[in-house]
């Protein structure tokens, strides 16, 4: 396994571009599936094993891919499958984007059910609720999720979902693009990653209005064909960039981006007391001599996004008072906070919130990674401890950040990944 070791006490600045998003990058793969000829070549795919593991899962659907420098090329013709096997769905659970596609390509697709995550409960049951309202037989046994449509299409509806998500926006959207009729999704989610896939599926030729907004109109057409699209940069890894500029008192600006994209985030950073400008397609964040304690909580775009909540925490562990921090979207997502109090933070959880008092000196440790963020939780918190931190268990980072030891290195980090054997 790799670990990473970091000897803190550096500062980070300089000028960084961001990678390509992850989370978009998987429902446009998936949409590939949605076109039965041609060629797709899509730009700016981070290298990551999240994306590795679903172009795994493609090429055993039947698709041919290559992937090199961050150009991913997908031709769909050939499908020989239907089947999202456990094994692969296991590393990952977004391979539930398979479902939408191939249940209005093909009419049928068995796809695991996806189990339980690091922090908590993660269902799937607005996902099942959608395809059922498009018009397909969802049967559940021995662990997978067995979808029919009935009759010859899928037809459009109206889909009203009771709380917002991501993944089931996404599936419903890929499953309605080529349903009979129209289909309004309501209370759908819109995170820049779903309007990203809003824009490939136009691209493809969907009908869809609404973009950018809670109200999705879509108009089933009868084929979708092969596009080039460029991908939207990852709003998560610049966050987490600039983290690392701002725990660490330095000066940061990260480029290729849509600002806007971390309206919430930019705006606690200046709550925090960092001078924060943005260019058209570039931020620049220079931290103060002392952070500033602040309230956050997690909640679905355009709110402080979850996926920067255990980020944001480790920040707080150098601010001058108390910082509460909620996370609304996954209640239980505070793996981090044993493993930060571990190198010295003081970090207590009241009822779904972590309150944390601030300053306090950080010393390194080893630590364990549990999941994506909270890696990157702890390789923040290295960057800030004293002596020498050692981040065990770096695939979950893999998964979601690109070269982030190159990016951090090359920003003024002392940070290497090193080969190591745990202990059993
Ligand atoms: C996506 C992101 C993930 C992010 C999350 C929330 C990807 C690949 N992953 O995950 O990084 O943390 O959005 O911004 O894009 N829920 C249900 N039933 C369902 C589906 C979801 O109850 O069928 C709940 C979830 O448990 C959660 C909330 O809805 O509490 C939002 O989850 P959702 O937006 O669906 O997350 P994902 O799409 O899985």
């Amino acid at each position: 396994m790799d670990k990473l070791v970091i000897r803190g006490g550096k500062r980070i600045s300089g000028t960084i571009a961001a990678s390509g998003s992850k989370n978009s990058a998987l429902p446009v793969i998936a949409a590939t599936l949605l076109a039965p000829d041609g060629n797709f070549t899509i730009n700016r795919i981070p290298d990551l094993q999240d994306v590795r593991t679903f172009s795994n899962l493609l090429e055993y659907l039947g698709a041919e891919i290559s992937f090199a420098d961050n150009v991913l090329q997908v031709s769909t013709a050939n499908l020989k499958s239907v089947e999202a096997p456990y094994e692969l769905v296991k590393k990952m659970r977004a391979s539930i984007y398979v479902l939408g596609p191939l249940l209005s390509r093909i009419g049928h697709t068995r796809v695991s059910l996806p189990g339980g995550c690091a922090f908590g409960p993660r269902p799937v049951d607005l996902h099942i609720m959608a395809m059922e309202k498009l018009g397909a037989r969802i049967v559940i046994e021995k662990g997978y999720i067995d979808a029919q449509v009935i009759g010859s299409k899928l037809r459009g509806a109206r889909i009203d979902f009771p709380i917002s998500s991501v993944g089931a926006t996404g599936n419903a959207l890929m499953a309605a693009v080529t349903a009979e009729g129209t289909t309004i999704l309501g209370n759908a989610a819109i995170e820049p990653e779903i309007e990203c896939l809003c824009h490939f599926l136009q691209k493809m030729g969907a009908n869809i209005s609404g973009v950018g907004t809670t109200t999705l109109v879509i108009e089933g057409v009868d084929r979708l064909h092969a596009v080039a699209f460029d991908n939207i940069f990852d709003r998560i890894e610049a966050g987490t960039l600039l983290c690392a500029a701002a725990i660490t008192k330095g000066e940061i600006t990260v480029t290729g981006l849509n600002p806007h994209h971390l309206d919430a985030v930019l705006k606690a950073f200046a709550e925090a007391g960092c001078t924060v400008t943005t260019g058209f397609d570039s931020i620049t964040l220079a931290a103060p001599d002392k952070l500033k304690p602040t309230d956050v909580t997690a909640k679905p775009y355009p709110c402080f996004p979850t996926d920067m909540q255990a980020q944001w925490m480790a920040l707080m562990t150098q601010a001058e008072g108390v910082s509460n921090i909620t996370d609304k979207i996954y209640h239980e997502r505070f793996n981090h906070i044993p493993e930060l109090n571990r190198l010295g933070a003081r970090i207590d959880i009241r009822e779904n919130q972590a309150v944390v008092h601030g300053p306090q000196v950080l010393t390194g440790t080893k630590v364990m990674s549990t999941d994506l963020r909270a890696s990157a939780c702890l390789v923040l918190a290295g960057l800030v401890a004293g002596e020498t931190t050692e981040v065990l268990r770096v695939y979950h980072l893999d998964r979601g950040y690109e070269k982030i030891e190159r990016k951090l290195t090359a920003l003024g980090a002392d940070i290497e990944r090193v080969k190591y054997q745990e202990l059993s």
